[in-house]
């Protein structure tokens, strides 16, 4: 009831004519969830669902036009075989059961990542859920899955290489915009707004060209607990900072 009568109070503060367009969620602390309650660390995953259910439902609400979930990196498939499987068919589960959500959200899902490595289910899983839902158009849901940045920029300098060899390109064209275009996110916009739940103030390889000039929020919340509320709290933050993108604060207010 408290929690909830809070959660009006800050959907009332944001603004919505000055609206992060993309955030992106280093979604952490499943673990420690977990372990706080006593159990194992999967029980923490399994709960961390209904979080991504309440942020994506809360940015489509307001009106986020991109939400990108940093789901699993390419460093997680190091963590134990048992956990990674779990993930991975808890990754297929929830994307299966979550179409028709989705749908009714009119929400398109998408992914980033090395898409390849993931187990089959997982991707069949994925590809199906894109196919059904890349007509939708109130919000784009990206999920990083086996996604490493240094991995996607090692693969476009290969690939920008590879195309000047093929005579496609010529060394001197390549500028931050053509590198963008070569990255998995070249059809998106750059975050402007950063969130890392669970007290972690890293970025764990996450998005490295693309977050250039993304605001940061870090918030002590462990993933599993993180809820509407939490979300519009802090985008009410992100509205009270100045961008300046190098400039000064008189040239912004000019
Ligand atoms: C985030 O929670 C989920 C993934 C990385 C898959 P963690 O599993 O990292 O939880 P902590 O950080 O150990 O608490
Ligand atoms: C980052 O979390 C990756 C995801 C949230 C998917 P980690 O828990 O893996 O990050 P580190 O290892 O603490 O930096
Ligand atoms: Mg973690």
């Amino acid at each position: 009831m408290k929690a909830e009568a809070k959660n009006i109070i800050y959907k009332e503060l944001v603004d919505k004519d000055r609206l992060p367009e993309h955030i992106a969620i280093i979604m952490d602390g499943n673990g420690r969830w977990a372990k706080q309650k006593g159990k194992l660390r999967v029980f923490g995953h399994k709960n961390g669902v209904q979080a991504v259910r309440e942020v994506s439902e809360a940015c489509a609400e307001i009106g986020v036009k991109y939400l990108t979930l940093y789901a699993f990196s390419t460093e997680n498939w190091n963590r134990p075989q048992l956990e990674v499987s779990a993930l991975m068919e808890l990754l297929a589960l929830t994307i299966k059961r979550e179409i028709k959500t989705l749908q009714k959200n009119n929400i398109r899902l998408n992914a980033i990542g090395n898409i390849d490595s993931l187990p089959e289910k997982s991707r069949e899983a994925l590809k199906e859920t894109i196919e059904a839902t890349k007509q939708n158009t109130r919000m784009t849901l990206t999920l990083a899955l086996s996604y490493g940045s240094q991995e996607e920029i090692t693969n476009a300098v290969k690939n920008i290489a590879l195309d000047c060899l093929a005579d496609k390109l010529k060394p001197n064209d390549i500028n931050p915009e053509l590198i963008g275009q070569y990255l998995y996110t070249k059809n998106m916009p750059n975050p402007d707004l950063m969130i890392r739940t669970s007290g972690e103030h890293r970025v764990s390889n996450f998005l490295l060209w693309q977050l250039a000039y993304a605001e940061f929020y870090f918030t002590p919340v462990l993933w599993p607990d993180y809820n509407k509320e939490c979300i519009f709290q802090a985008i009410v933050e992100y509205q009270q900072r100045e961008r300046r993108f190098g400039k000064t604060t008189e040239q912004i207010h000019q």
